[in-house]
């Protein structure tokens, strides 16, 4: 075969191999669970995604659970544009049914995991059957309560809920002398902690409007724990490392920046010392080489 063929060949084939090479190592973190992509800052991989996100997705049997020191709960979506989850705790009272006897989760998050993790300011939680003596009414004299429509919503519009039977609460608005008071609306930033048991209330709800949609009634607004997501200082790394093919990931054990490019882990980015440009440089010469062997052999006769 002519030394020229047989170079060109041995160049496509090499680039066909690179690019099978290059493939390979994206996204060696996304994965899936059910119908939801797991991709930067979450992982269920150690060492993938961000530190602040470490330990807190599972999946079981293709449901997604995100745990905190509050509880379970499932996740029902997760949106990477506008970054946030919506958790949703089998608890927590909905317009169709109440729960109460403080089974509900409610949401405390770890102090180390807090700057990462808020419900959203359009998220309302409604806390319900709470005693008198809770810290919610405490430094509030009268009945002047912290409590407050969120997002349009309010406890007004939950009182016609069918979780309220047909005669609704006992005590509308007002705050009671000595019974619970049936519902305050609130939205996170205001209690930074919803913990049912030391805030002495029995149960809660929490609803999200998907603003700018207003939506007509209760029985409409969407039932869940909206929280938004926030990932902090590693931009620039992980776009770096993703735009080289690689996953965003950190050290275990010194929690420092990796981007991880699937047989290797680089500080910085994939394009480094394996870099595909350098292959690249590499395969040329060794074409080259090859070229000229075959030429240097070629010129001596063969048998034919
Ligand atoms: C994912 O599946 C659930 C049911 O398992 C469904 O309710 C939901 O709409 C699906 N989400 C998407 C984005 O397809
Ligand atoms: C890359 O880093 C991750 C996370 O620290 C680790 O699990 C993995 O084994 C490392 N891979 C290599 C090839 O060193
Ligand atoms: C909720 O408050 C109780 C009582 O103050 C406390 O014992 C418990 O640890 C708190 N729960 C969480 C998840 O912080
Ligand atoms: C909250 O909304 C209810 C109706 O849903 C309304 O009657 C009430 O005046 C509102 N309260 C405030 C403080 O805006």
């Amino acid at each position: 075969m002519d030394c020229f063929l047989l170079t060109l060949l041995f160049i496509v084939l090499q680039t066909l191999v690179s690019v099978g090479y290059g493939s390979s190592h994206i996204n060696a973190c996304r994965s899936f669970c059910g119908n939801l992509t797991i991709d930067y800052p979450f992982t269920l991989q150690i060492g993938c995604g961000h530190p602040g996100f470490r330990e807190l997705l599972f999946c079981i049997n293709d449901v997604l659970m995100f745990h905190i020191s509050s509880g379970s709960y499932r996740v029902l979506d997760i949106d990477y544009t506008y970054q946030f989850l919506v958790l949703d705790d089998p608890h927590m009272s909905t317009c169709d049914a109440m729960v109460l006897q403080g089974r509900g989760n409610g949401f405390v998050v770890e102090e180390w995991r807090a700057p990462y993790l808020n419900p959203t300011p359009e998220n309302m939680f409604m806390l319900l059957k709470c005693s008198p003596e809770s810290p919610l009414f405490q430094g509030f004299p009268g009945k002047h309560l912290p409590c407050q429509n969120v997002s349009g919503m309010s406890c007004q519009e939950y009182f016609g809920c069918p979780a309220w039977g047909m005669f609704g609460p006992k005590h509308v608005g007002l705050r009671p002398r000595l019974g619970p008071l049936e519902c305050c609306a609130l939205p996170f930033e205001a209690i930074k902690a919803v913990n049912l048991s030391k805030l002495d209330c029995q149960g809660y709800s929490s609803a999200y409007s998907l603003a700018p949609l207003r939506v007509a009634g209760p029985g409409e607004w969407s039932y869940g724990i909206q929280v938004k997501y926030s990932v902090q200082g590693k931009e620039t790394f992980c776009q770096t490392c993703g735009a080289t093919g690689g996953s965003c990931g950190y050290d275990i054990e010194q929690n420092s920046d990796l981007c991880m490019c699937g047989s290797w882990n680089s500080t910085s980015n994939c394009d480094t010392v394996h870099s595909a440009s350098g292959r690249r440089k590499w395969s040329l010469m060794v074409a080259i080489a090859g070229f000229m062997i075959c030429k240097a052999i070629s010129r001596y006769p063969t048998k034919n």
